[in-house]
């Protein structure tokens, strides 16, 4: 979407063209008065009295509103936005910022790249690099946010409550906040997210709506699924089956499902499909029963996931065994529990190929302060803090090379970078990194 604005007769007017709205089948709208109902103070930031960048900011929150018929405005007490240190991103948080925008809400924020750490211990990082990193993270900085550099802000940092009205970024934090802690979030995009951040606002429609969080899709879950590796192969294979937006609600599943495994889950649903919100039957907030998932809603449509669908998104997935040249975790990025669970297969032994673990700088502290971090380092890994695996010049070394990773996501984002991924469950990968290869 590409808001433009401009004052008229002392009012306003938004033109936008929602190429990406199919309620709007790609035609050009002009909205020339709001039929939102806004507050005086809501009106005062869209006319421009608390400065033009929260105008802007609100122009846009306002502009959604209309196009998901929302009634009104309400108050955010949180925001995660997921900065990614890339072109697009600088350029919309950088034209905020001419305009004076400041954060009323300071959100959290992605990973971008800890520059000292891959200069020290992969390569010289472009110039390119270097200079979009530093003016994004001053951008960030400039304009109220709080600088955690880190993608699983539902975890540490920025939790949220049942209820509380949040704007979250990210593919697996906005289905985390709505499905397992029961916060209410859409799914904004890192702009909506600033703006969100910006004027304290969003506009009230979509998953904030209790009749929008009831489930349509019934999944039987007749597969068996235990660990958290699962969850990825679960949360990639419910998109293949059905790629429509509503909420589906998983039945069937016996165990209840680790931090790690929901957050694998989320990821996956978010990032193979658009799933911003699923209930569990008997574990999440929303659904301890059927009934009560569905609220009076009819089910739309049935899905059954058996052994043999997981199997056959394993084996489209995961790839065959070969010799490796890296190994890479943390997308999204690693808890504490997953960095023990690496440090305790590599205590006393020592990695073929490097091997990476991504992690926010607190969970790098810890790791440090219970003798993980020495372990992994002794045995030839890394743990890197605040970085991503996807910001374009920064992790060039590896660009036509072959890692294991145990997320699909990492692997889906190198693939458009040309980097070959198998992917396997996290002790098997940890070995891999040992031998130099993955053997099954
Ligand atoms: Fe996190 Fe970057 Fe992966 S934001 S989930 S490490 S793509």
């Amino acid at each position: 979407m590409e808001p433009t604005a401009a004052g008229k007769d002392g009012g306003w007017a938004v033109q936008f063209h929602c190429d990406q709205l199919s309620t709007f089948n790609k035609k050009i709208i002009k909205v020339r008065e709001s039929y939102m109902d806004l507050t005086r103070y809501e009106k005062e930031m869209l006319d421009g009295k608390y400065g033009k960048g929260t105008a802007m900011a609100m122009k846009i929150q306002v502009a959604i509103g209309e196009t998901f018929d929302a009634e009104r405005m309400v108050d955010i007490t949180r925001a995660h936005v997921a900065l990614s240190a890339q072109d697009a991103d600088l350029w919309f948080v950088e034209k905020l910022l001419e305009n004076g925008a400041f954060c009323k809400v300071s959100p959290t924020v992605n990973p971008s790249i800890d520059l000292k750490y891959l200069n020290d211990h992969l390569c010289e990082i472009p110039k390119a690099g270097v200079d979009i990193v530093t003016s994004t993270n001053e951008a960030y900085k400039k304009i109220g946010a709080t600088l955690t550099f880190n993608c699983t802000p539902y975890l540490i940092q920025n939790v949220p409550v049942f209820g509380e009205i949040i704007a979250f970024s990210e593919s697996s934090a906005t289905p985390y906040a709505n499905s397992v802690i029961g916060a209410r979030s859409n799914r904004e995009s890192s702009q909506s997210a600033l703006c969100a951040a910006v004027t304290g606002k969003v506009p009230l429609y979509g998953l904030l709506l209790d009749k929008n969080r009831k489930a349509e899709i019934l999944v039987k879950v007749e597969a068996d699924i235990q660990s958290d590796f699962d969850y990825q192969l679960l949360g990639w294979c419910y998109p293949e089956k059905y790629k429509g937006l509503e909420v589906p609600v998983f039945c069937g599943i016996k165990k209840r499902p680790t931090p790690e495994g929901y957050m694998n889950f989320g990821a996956q649903l978010n990032t193979s499909g658009a799933v911003s919100m699923y209930h569990i039957q008997g574990f999440t907030p929303e659904a301890p029963t059927l009934e009560e998932a569905f609220g009076g809603n009819s089910v739309k449509k049935s899905i059954t996931i058996t052994d043999e669908d997981i199997d056959m998104v394993r084996k489209k997935l995961c790839g065959e065994p070969g010799k490796i040249d890296f190994a890479m975790f943390g997308c999204p990025h690693f808890t504490i529990s997953q960095v023990k669970t690496v440090a305790e297969i590599l205590d006393g032994k020592k990695t073929a190929v490097p091997l990476w673990i991504l992690t926010s700088s607190s969970t790098k502290e810890l790791a440090g302060r219970m003798g993980f971090l020495n372990i992994i380092q002794r045995a030839g890994g890394h743990i890197i803090p605040n970085t991503c695996i996807d910001v374009p010049p920064c992790w060039y070394p590896y660009y036509g090379k072959t890692g294991v990773t145990d997320s699909p996501k990492c692997a889906y984002y190198y693939e458009i970078r040309k980097t070959n991924f198998i992917i396997r469950p996290l002790k098997e990968s940890v070995e891999a990194a040992i031998r130099g290869e993955v053997i099954e």
